[in-house]
């Protein structure tokens, strides 16, 4: 893996609810000021669609005139062949191979390419018909798509690098990288044919095809070069979710996007484009901030079904932890509406380790499943003393249950690599059938971690001819951690 390219935000502070921070950024600038973003001269200078007459154009960090070098020689190749063939493309292609054959930077080719296929492509489905037209010798030009993931901010940089692993096993194995914006709730990346599963992203809250991104909305009709971008989509979508970055800056755009929203909505609905159907791919309309727009669509089958992809959970009365709402959400996230009436039956047993003071233990227990909880520390609320509550003041790295049971959730705060491997001999022993847990996540080198802890569970399940389904997720409300769901399926 490359290094990330990271940009820092430099003015975090710098959007605030008065228009003085709304004038329009001018086109061709390269680094904004208040977020630190790099723009790519060549496009901002050269809009080619009528959509994009004022300041629509791909998003920068796909196509930054800083982009590096790809990783591998057969990464480049695909974009020189397309170089050397100008004549032969269809008109589009025919004027990103012209711009491709002068000099230029490897960014600017790529981001010319980037504002051709963004824009002519059905929401949700990469665009293939450029990547299908033959080219000179053998080869082809990939098409470039962008995707927009959201994530906890602080987590961009192992959401991107994430996401470009997951592109990289599919072929042809070409990921370009994109420029990071720390602490900003989001990161953007640039493919080409690859799709990607938003179910095995573990960082992604949600995973968005962008199509444009408008960068200097003027503050007195922003709705007017929005719907001009969204006039050169195909297609009609099911819902419209306008969203900000889960950040501090974020939240004090909720009025601004409020406000918003029904301007939009009553457009699209006017002209047709707007339909209430849950199947049919989502328009996101997402604000960075008031002057500019990233504006893409979802897949409802490779996808958050959450606006901003954030399941909240309402915290029960009873429950004597915060804590609880990770499980609630954990179980919520992990099975579906059947599942859980199948895994979560009154009757089942389940032992909690690192249980105090409580949180995880209720979801069970208000499901009517009997708990022994684990902990050196108290149980506290109704918890302290529950008819379906056995308190073992023991260590739960030695605790061992008297007979099996059906669950095993777990929350102790440790090495992700020792809860890992508790929890793979506890489905090696058949001490349990399903299990929740958090895995705390180091400061750095998140991703390996994570690797290393989750691909010692598979081995030793593989090994041991145990089938299972693992699934992973860094919830809405986890911190510094993820959750982990682990059930038995049938021996094959
Ligand atoms: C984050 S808290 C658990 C919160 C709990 N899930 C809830 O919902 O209320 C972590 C707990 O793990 C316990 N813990 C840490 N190491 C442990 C160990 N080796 N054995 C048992 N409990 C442990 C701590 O005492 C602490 O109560």
């Amino acid at each position: 893996m490359r290094a990330m390219k990271t940009i820092k935000k430099t003015n975090p502070g710098d959007v605030s609810a008065k228009d003085d921070a709304l004038k329009p950024r001018r086109a061709g600038v390269k680094t904004t000021p208040k977020t630190g973003r790099v723009s790519v001269k060549a496009v901002a200078e050269k809009p080619r669609r009528a959509a994009d007459k004022t300041t629509a154009k791909p998003h920068p960090r796909g196509g930054s005139a800083k982009m590096p070098a790809p990783e591998r020689g057969d990464a480049l190749k695909p974009r020189h062949a397309a170089s050397k063939a100008p004549g032969k493309q269809n008109s589009r292609n025919a004027a990103v191979e012209t711009n491709a054959v002068k000099p230029r930077r490897v960014g600017t080719k790529l981001t010319r390419l980037l504002s051709l296929n963004v824009a002519s492509t059905k929401p949700t489905i990469p665009a293939q018909e450029n990547a299908t037209k033959p080219r000179t010798s053998g080869t082809q030009t990939p098409s470039l798509t962008q995707w927009l993931l959201y994530c906890r901010a602080g987590f961009e940089q192992d959401c991107a690098q994430e996401t470009l692993r997951q592109a990289r096993q599919h072929k042809p194995v070409i990921a370009e990288q994109s420029d990071i914006i720390n602490n900003s709730g989001y990161a953007v990346v640039t493919l080409n044919e690859q799709a990607l599963s938003f179910r095995e992203l573990i960082f992604a809250r949600q995973l968005i095809r962008l199509h444009h991104t408008i960068d200097a909305l003027p503050d007195r009709d922003r709705l007017t070069p929005i719907l001009n971008a969204i006039a050169a989509l195909p297609g009609n979508f099911g819902a419209l979710w306008l969203e900000v970055p889960d950040t501090n800056d974020g939240k004090t755009l909720s009025a601004f996007v409020r406000r918003f929203q029904p301007l939009l909505e009553t457009a699209l609905r006017e002209q047709g484009r707007l339909l209430d159907d849950v199947k049919s791919a989502r328009l996101h309309i997402f604000f960075p901030d008031k002057a500019s727009v990233l504006i893409g669509s979802s897949d409802p089958y490779n996808s958050s079904a959450a606006l901003m992809g954030i399941a909240r959970q309402s915290i029960p009365a009873e429950a004597p932890s915060r804590s609880t709402l990770k499980l609630a959400e954990a179980i919520e996230t992990f099975m579906d509406k059947s599942e859980q009436t199948r895994l979560l039956r009154a009757g089942m047993t389940a032992v909690d380790l690192g249980a105090a003071p409580g949180g995880w233990t209720w979801q069970m227990v208000s499901r009517g499943i009997r708990v022994t909880a684990v902990d050196n520390g108290p149980m506290k609320g109704v918890l302290a003393k529950h008819p379906l509550v056995e308190h073992l003041r023991q260590d739960g790295f030695k605790f061992a249950p008297r007979k099996a049971v059906d669950w095993l959730i777990c929350d102790m705060v440790e090495k992700p690599a020792k809860v890992a491997e508790l929890v793979g001999a506890w489905f090696v022993a058949g001490w349990c059938k399903h299990a929740i847990f958090n895995l705390k996540l180091p400061m750095k080198q998140r991703v390996t971690a994570l690797d290393a802890a989750l691909g010692g569970i598979r081995s030793r399940l593989d090994e041991e001819g145990i089938s299972y389904k693992l699934m992973a997720k860094q919830l809405y409300h986890d911190r510094e951690e993820i959750t982990v769901f682990l059930t038995k399926t049938k021996n094959r």
